[in-house]
């Protein structure tokens, strides 16, 4: 929800601090600030602005201090307005510790009006500034000890990264239940958020895991547990460059995100497919093969457009491998005192790999005994790492708040998993494995000319509410394409299936109330025609998504969007970009920023 940055090791320019924040500012960005030793003047300088991070960085212009350590911050707000004394890093009552906090303090309030009634001054409403108070009392020369006895008095989730003016060769990261990891460079270490913040000084990170804390200074780092004790623990390789993770021409990162969908559904797939067609060949669940021998159902739990994904994988998984398949929001079936069953497999869907619902419905399964495989993106992230076995999905950072890439990236995967659970009874998927390779190809194709759906935002740029239909595996879909359509462009929207239409949406139809509806020349093509013909007739406007080469639907449609004709269980992962690219160009031509939708963050790391 929030991004942080520590750096420690030979003093450096603010300014490249400020780069490294840049690369977060998707995880929140109402405010940003930075605290940062000068060992010239022995003091900590502190500044932050209301406002994205180019606030932050007008307000540095022309300060060329060189520090070592330093804290950067940008802010996603839980606790207190967006205020610049709301705003991280925050200090202890004398300007001697600096903290930056990811998370919540959930026991904030009796902590804090214990310190107060101690004497301690507050200058903000933050959870957060409990901590550099507890740390005041706590710190006897030595940061590190100060934070040891600290954490255990703190509940909820926190990734922490810590200075202190009296010991300014240490920096301090510290984490529980929010992500956080360590870069390594020579004589110099950076912790943050996430690897994009890191990779353009260091390729080479340790990924904390929760309870442990990391001790950083310019001769080395270890990492310890909150005892003290020393722990041994891998060195990982981001395997991806910069320039991923920058916009690469393009406008915005969700464009940038959409348009490289081809190659990124190509990456997904490499190396998955098995000699034979209709196999698939998935190394990621080997570990678990003897276990999954037995699977008789499968539990998918996801959030948002990850869980809209599941839908897809339901349909796919039991139409086509004949197993059972559930899926529920994460965040509902972690309170529902889950059953967890020994024959089932629970797959977690996860770009970020960091969703705190998904995150606690995973280890509330892990905890009952349950099998658990995750489709995650992001490598070394907290689903990544606690899954049993799983998948990821190769589409490099993500960045753009609506997701996209790894959206139609775990279609593919779903569809793989479908493919590998037949295998296991003897049926292979030819149509769907065959059909898969053709995919980055008809993107590609696809994805040349959007000026077609760029006249289509134009005529509807104004409008108040939108209604979006599908069926089958069209549902999941037209949910998707609604959810796409609020987040960035704020415009009243809601997916429904074709068939719920009757049952109470179809009184919100009129001639300003446009709906989408997915009709491809599929199994559902005549109901899907039915429920179009119904909306018709209360005067409600069409824009249909339709298999090219069908001429009936236009005579009923006010717009039509063809696309390729792929076997149904495929058309997801063609329907979906369309509707991206509304969304997309809706939000450009209502005047928003597509990367940073307001009250959203990329990461939903607090419940
Ligand atoms: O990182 P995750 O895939 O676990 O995120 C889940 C949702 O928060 C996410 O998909 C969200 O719905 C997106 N903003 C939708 O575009």
């Amino acid at each position: 929800m929030c991004g942080i940055v520590g750096y420690i090791g030979k003093p450096k320019p603010i300014a490249e601090g400020l780069e490294a924040l840049k690369r977060l500012e998707y995880r929140g960005y109402d405010s940003a600030g930075m605290a940062a030793y000068d060992p010239k003047e022995r003091e900590v300088m502190c500044i932050k602005a209301v406002g994205k991070i180019e606030k932050l960085e007008k307000k540095l212009k022309g300060i060329n201090i060189k520090a070592s350590p330093f804290l950067f911050y940008t802010r996603w707000a839980t606790h207190g307005g967006v205020t610049e004394q709301n705003c991280h890093p925050h200090s202890d009552c004398k300007g001697n510790i600096w903290v930056a906090h990811n998370g919540i303090i959930e026991n904030y309030q009796q902590l804090k009006e214990k310190l107060v009634g101690e004497g301690h001054k507050f200058l903000s409403e933050t959870d957060t500034e409990v901590i550099p108070h507890l740390l005041e009392h706590a710190f006897k020369g030595d940061i590190a000890k100060a934070v040891q006895k600290v954490v255990p008095l703190l509940r909820g989730a926190f990734a922490l990264v810590i200075i202190a003016k009296q010991d300014p060769t240490r920096l301090v990261a510290v984490r529980k239940s929010a992500p956080l990891l360590v870069g390594i460079g020579k004589r110099e270490y950076i912790a943050a958020s996430d690897p994009s913040a890191v990779v353009g000084m260091t390729k080479e990170v340790v990924y904390l895991d929760d309870g442990e804390m990391a001790v950083m200074s310019d001769k080395g780092y270890t990492v310890q547990d909150i005892n003290g004790n020393h722990l041994k623990k891998k060195v990982d390789f981001i395997d991806w460059n910069i320039e991923d993770a920058q916009k690469g021409g393009y406008e915005h990162f969700m464009l940038k995100e959409i348009m490289e969908q081809p190659e990124t559904i190509a990456d997904t797939m490499r190396g998955r497919f098995g000699k034979e067609a209709g196999t698939a060949k998935l190394g990621g669940l080997e570990v678990v093969g003897d276990r999954l021998k037995n699977i008789e159902r499968v539990h998918i739990l996801a959030m948002g457009t990850a869980y809209l994904a599941g839908l897809v994988g339901e349909q796919l998984i039991s139409e086509h491998a004949r197993i059972p398949v559930d899926t529920d929001p994460a965040s509902e079936f972690r309170y529902r005192k889950p059953i967890i069953e020994k024959n089932t497999a629970y797959l977690f869907i996860s770009q970020s790999g960091e969703t705190a619902d998904t995150l606690a419905a995973l280890r509330e399964v892990k905890q009952q005994g349950g099998l658990t495989l995750g489709i995650i993106n992001v490598v070394g992230s907290s689903v990544a790492r606690e899954v049993e076995a799983g998948l990821y999905n190769h589409v490099g950072p993500e960045i753009g708040v609506a997701s996209t890439k790894a959206f139609t990236s775990q279609l593919a995967l779903l569809a793989f998993l479908a493919a590998f659970f037949a295998n296991r009874k003897e049926k292979k998927l030819p149509e769907i494995t065959e059909g898969l390779k053709k995919i980055p190809g008809i993107l590609a194709r696809m994805l040349k000319d959007t000026r077609q759906i760029q006249k289509l935002a134009q005529k509807y740029a104004k409008i108040d509410n939108m209604l979006y239909i599908g069926r089958k595996y069209q549902y999941p879909i037209a949910l998707e394409g609604a959810l796409k359509l609020k987040e960035i462009s704020y415009v009243h929207a809601e997916g429904f299936s074709g068939g719920e239409l009757k049952h109470g949406p179809i009184a919100l139809i009129d001639e300003r109330v446009p709906t989408v509806a997915l009709c491809l020349s599929d199994s559902v093509y005549e109901k899907m025609m039915s429920n179009i013909q119904e909306i018709k007739a209360r005067n409600g406007p069409i824009i249909a998504v339709a298999t090219e080469g069908d001429k009936e639907i236009a005579k009923i449609a006010d717009d039509v969007l063809y696309i390729p004709r792929v076997p149904e269980p495929l058309a997801p992962l063609l329907s979906v970009v369309p509707l991206q690219l509304f969304a997309y160009f809706m939000a450009l031509l209502r005047g928003y920023d597509p990367d940073k939708p307001r009250n959203l963050a990329k990461s939903v790391t607090v419940e």
